[in-house]
């Protein structure tokens, strides 16, 4: 199905006049993304703009976007297209169909110290690679709620990838997310700083940390389900909106029956649960041995796959 509008790039593309255009500017609405994912009925009320109006920009916003509709085959074809993010390990790589996905949320699972940060960093880094390396050649957003992140480490991958350290650092946009409130509304945010600064990998390092320490206990379990159902919904929208991967992690304890009865683990350990992604759950082996296996994904191997934490990052076992 072809698409008349596909090659707008802005608002300005969209053939919209002049004064409809100053009236979505002042409602904050500057981008084909903010328009394609705006309520019609709310924007006709707000701007006194005629709902079918409102409704035909829009719908011109999602097709720019491609987001009309289009064919099954057709979705196989963009979906299998769609540019993956290296680990550093071809192992990993491989158990993930090639790499951590765009336009999905990728969660990884386990216990402490089974290497969840140290994948983080590394995706960090490893985004900024040309795609003829395993990257996108894009800059990338770290939302960090535990205060884990070391720019030591991104240093030192960078140096083994024979990067420029600096540049690298650069690229890499950090936030301390202080609450769960702090870490939803900076999403919120990313909603214009991603097509601002060309960022293709959003990582959230642990998604689920400030939710468990302000919701404690039976009485509060409800309530934060529900919030964090809200924030996951958010990190999909981003993801589908602005073709970018989302890296999401997630401290499980080695004892299961901690979590017997908390409904914000899936089966299994996983904060995903029904929502669309990637859940791989991390083990440790031997030393600087790690195990990474895949759960509930249809179109991905049933396997395990081992990799290591080096001084240089993550690394297939010699
Ligand atoms: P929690 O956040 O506590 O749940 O753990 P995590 O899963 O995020 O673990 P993390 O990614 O922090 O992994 C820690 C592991 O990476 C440890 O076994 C460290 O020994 C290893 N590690 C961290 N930094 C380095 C480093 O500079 N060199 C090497 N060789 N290993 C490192
Ligand atoms: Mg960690």
């Amino acid at each position: 199905m072809a698409q008349t509008e596909k090659k707008a790039k802005s608002l300005e593309d969209l053939g919209i006049s002049s004064t409809i255009l100053r009236k979505l500017y002042d409602a904050g609405i500057t981008t084909l993304e903010a328009l394609a994912a705006a309520n019609a009925q709310e924007l006709s009320q707000t701007l006194a703009i005629p709902l079918p109006t409102v409704q035909r920009i829009i719908m011109k916003a999602r097709d720019a976007l491609g987001l009309g509709f289009k064919t099954a085959l057709e979705l196989k074809k963009e979906r299998m297209a769609l540019p993956k993010i290296t680990t550093g390990s071809r192992n990993l790589d491989n158990l993930l169909g090639g790499g951590i996905e765009t336009k999905n949320i990728t969660e990884f699972f386990g216990e402490f110290g089974t290497g969840k940060t140290q994948i983080c960093h590394q995706l960090a880094v490893n985004v900024q690679l040309p795609p003829e390396r395993g990257g996108l050649g894009k800059k990338a957003v770290y939302i960090d709620t535990e205060g884990t992140f070391r720019w030591e480490r991104i240093e030192a991958m960078a140096k083994a990838l024979g990067l420029d350290p600096d540049q690298v650092m650069e690229n890499i946009l950090y936030v301390r997310a202080v609450n769960s409130d702090h870490q939803m509304a900076v999403v919120e945010e990313l909603r214009s700083l991603i097509p601002k600064e060309n960022i293709g990998l959003v990582v959230v390092d642990s998604i689920t940390s400030h939710f468990r320490a302000e919701y404690p206990g039976r009485e509060n379990l409800a309530a934060r389900q529900q919030k964090l159902n809200r924030h996951l919904h958010q990190l999909m929208s981003l993801a589908e909106l602005y073709n970018v991967a989302i890296v999401i992690t997630n401290q499980v304890m080695a004892r299961p029956d901690v979590f017997y009865g908390d409904p914000t683990m899936a089966v299994g350990g996983h904060v995903l649960g029904h929502a669309p992604g990637i859940r791989v759950q991390l083990k440790k082996s031997r030393g600087n041995r790690r195990i990474a296996r895949v759960v509930d994904a249809p179109h991905l191997p049933e396997s395990e796959a081992v990799f290591v934490i080096t001084d240089a990052g993550i690394r297939d076992p010699e």
